[in-house]
């Protein structure tokens, strides 16, 4: 959720932390703070707000220093403010510590600490960090650290600054990602590989319960014992890791366009069509292991689980395995029946969510299979589980998931195709839907045609306070993706239902000042969509219908049709979000939200 960077070496530290900051805001955004030693003291600035609005204030003089720390913050123990915003420091302020995670046990230490005088000037569970380490310090960083590890529970990835150690960083890993990015004559901490492009030639991925003493020369591991560990140095690729806008306003419009190369090269990678035959050997399932699976359960959260819905469509029917689409935050409430019997599929863009993980762990704890559809294999969760189908959608910036969404899609019709093939149902159904795939990329590319129909479209509703998205079959899923997408950046309150429920309450809403969003593509659902369409028009409601380019009776149903392409309806899902995207895109912006970073979202939520 937050994000950590850390610099030590001849250079001025402040512009390459703010740096780092800037390009870890996608993880979390309502503060941002630097700490710098300077002068045998750690001098601190850190605010409520945007790193763009808040470097600008920090005065270059007052921070000049070498050796740093800095983070981007999204609020989970105590409100955005100054007090805390991170760096955190001990009372004596002679420890500066930045922390992403969690400290579960954070009452506890609190109160113990406070029963031995201490007074917490925060909200936070990082303070307690803070004051832990400065308490247990003896001129060892790592005996310091280890107290860390022992008597704080959760998960967590710490960087630490020690007034008695000028160009010393310590880094504590549990459960968050941290990495040591090898730089020449310099060397820095960070959460996220991206922060590090630029000044690092190599990267050490920390292990949980691991501890780094990195100083401008030298960057040592221990274990939480205080054993020094041997470590694998990669080469850092940044080329393998552009994130620019590469011309495009936001990210998300970026992202959008990129999707027909993403699932061109996914689909590519694997469909045999030659064979008829899909290529996830990697996941570890044999055709003997898909045919004694007895029931999938489908996990996410967010867009993810909108996805875990279509996985859910596609999985039952077409390869006949019972299935359901479950809120993995939900999943431990229910107590659910698994066995060896059942494959837990989670699904993640970046592998990193909190109640994802959970989920998993509990399907591995009782025995299941499990597999995650992720786009980073080398995540929390692609460790968890057995075997990672990697989306391959590239990473994704904009806060509001696209083409990691398609990809999902994608990936889960690809490993439908799979199971109906192991479980002999795959003649008929794998070289149809299997050559339609490959279609894909042409039929989006031909809905970003329509932009500027969407741009006019976007025009007329962006005023709008309120919003129903409908979809039949595998396009409720769609239904409910575009209104999250509506919601999450325009801020629009948008619902999606499944068109059938409309009659049964939410028709009460419709009126001329609720824009509704139909999506009616060729297929078996599309007469019923044309019926919920009039319905709503007879009832003075405003009406947008995703419709295939030649329907004739659309236009006459609705005051505006976005057209798509017609392909098979079991993959019209994947083709019609994107027109969804668009307009979520386009009225955010004539709303003039911050379309990258909408308020109070983070990225990856790696709190319960
Ligand atoms: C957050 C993001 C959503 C995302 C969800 C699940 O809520 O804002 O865009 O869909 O997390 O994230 P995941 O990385 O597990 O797909």
């Amino acid at each position: 959720m937050c994000g950590i960077i850390g610099y030590t070496g001849a250079s001025q530290a402040l512009p390459i932390l703010v740096h780092g900051i800037h390009t870890l805001s996608y993880r979390g955004y309502d503060s941002a703070g630097v700490s710098i030693f300077r002068d045998g003291a750690l001098i601190v600035r850190k605010d409520k707000g945007r790193i763009g609005d808040l470097a600008p204030t920090w005065s270059r003089i007052e921070l000049a220093g070498t050796c740093g720390i800095g983070h981007t913050r999204w609020a989970t123990h105590g409100e955005p403010s100054q007090k805390n915003a991170h760096p955190q420091v001990d009372a004596s302020e002679g420890v500066a510590l930045v922390h992403n995670g969690i400290l579960e046990n954070d009452i506890a230490l609190r109160e113990g600490l406070e029963a031995e005088g201490v007074v917490f000037a925060s909200d936070t569970d990082t303070e307690v960090f803070a004051h832990l380490f400065s308490r247990n310090f003896d001129g060892d960083p790592i005996a310091a650290a280890r107290v860390l590890l022992e008597k704080c529970h959760g998960h967590f990835a710490l960087a630490i600054q020690h007034h008695l150690m000028p160009d010393t960083l310590i880094a504590v890993r549990r459960g968050s990602p941290l990495l040591v990015g090898l730089g020449v004559g310099e060397n820095l901490v960070a959460s996220d590989v991206l922060a590090l492009v630029g000044r690092a030639y190599h990267t050490i991925e920390m292990a949980d319960e691991q501890i780094a003493v990195v100083t401008p020369e030298s960057a040592t591991v221990y274990d939480k014992h205080g054993n020094e560990v041997e470590v694998e140095r990669k080469p850092l690729d940044a080329s393998e890791l552009t994130v620019g806008k590469e011309g495009f306003p936001h990210y998300m419009l970026k992202e959008i366009h990129e999707q027909p190369e993403r699932l061109y090269e996914l689909i590519t990678a694997r469909m045999d069509l030659q064979h008829d035959h899909v290529r996830l050997d990697d996941l570890g399932l044999d055709d003997d292991a898909w045919r004694s699976i007895e029931r999938v359960d489908l996990i996410g959260c967010g867009t993810a689980h909108y996805a875990c819905f279509y996985g859910a469509y596609v999985l039952e029917a077409l390869a006949g395995i019972p299935t359901r689409a479950l809120q993995a935050h939900e999943y431990d409430a229910r107590l659910p029946v698994i066995d060896d019997k059942t494959l837990v599929i989670a699904v993640s863009q970046s592998g990193e969510t909190a109640d994802t993980k959970v989920a998993v762990d509990l399907a591995v704890s009782q025995g299941a299979r499990t597999i995650g559809v992720l786009n980073v294999r080398e995540s929390f969760i692609g460790r968890a589980v057995d075997g990672v189908l990697d989306i391959h959608a590239g990473r994704e910036v904009g806060v509001a998931s696209t083409k990691a969404y398609t990809s999902m899609l994608t990936a889960l019709l690809l490993l439908t195709l799979r199971a109906a093939e192991a479980r002999g149902r795959g003649d008929e159904i794998v070289g149809r839907l299997g050559r339609a795939m490959r279609g894909i990329p042409q039929a989006i590319r031909q809905v970003m045609l329509s932009s500027e129909l969407i741009g006019e479209v976007a025009r007329e509703i962006h005023r709008a306070n309120n919003m129903l998205f409908l979809g039949r079959g595998a396009d409720a899923t769609t239904a409910l993706e575009g209104a999250l997408k509506m919601k999450e950046i325009s801020y629009i309150h948008a619902e999606g239902y499944a068109a059938g429920e409309m009659k049964h309450g939410p028709i009460a809403l419709v009126s001329w000042e609720v824009p509704t969003v139909a999506i009616a593509t060729a297929g078996p659902w599309r007469d019923r969509m044309i019926g919920n369409m009039r319905e709503i028009r007879a009832r003075e409601g405003l009406v947008i219908a995703v419709a295939a380019d030649d329907d004739d009776d659309a236009p006459k149903v609705a005051d505006f049709v976005l057209p798509v392409p017609t392909v098979d309806p079991w993959i019209a899902p994947i083709v019609n979000v994107v027109p969804l995207q668009l307009l979520a895109y386009e009225t955010a912006k004539r709303r003039g939200c911050d379309i990258d970073q909408p308020r109070n979202l983070a990225k990856t939520v790696t709190v319960q």
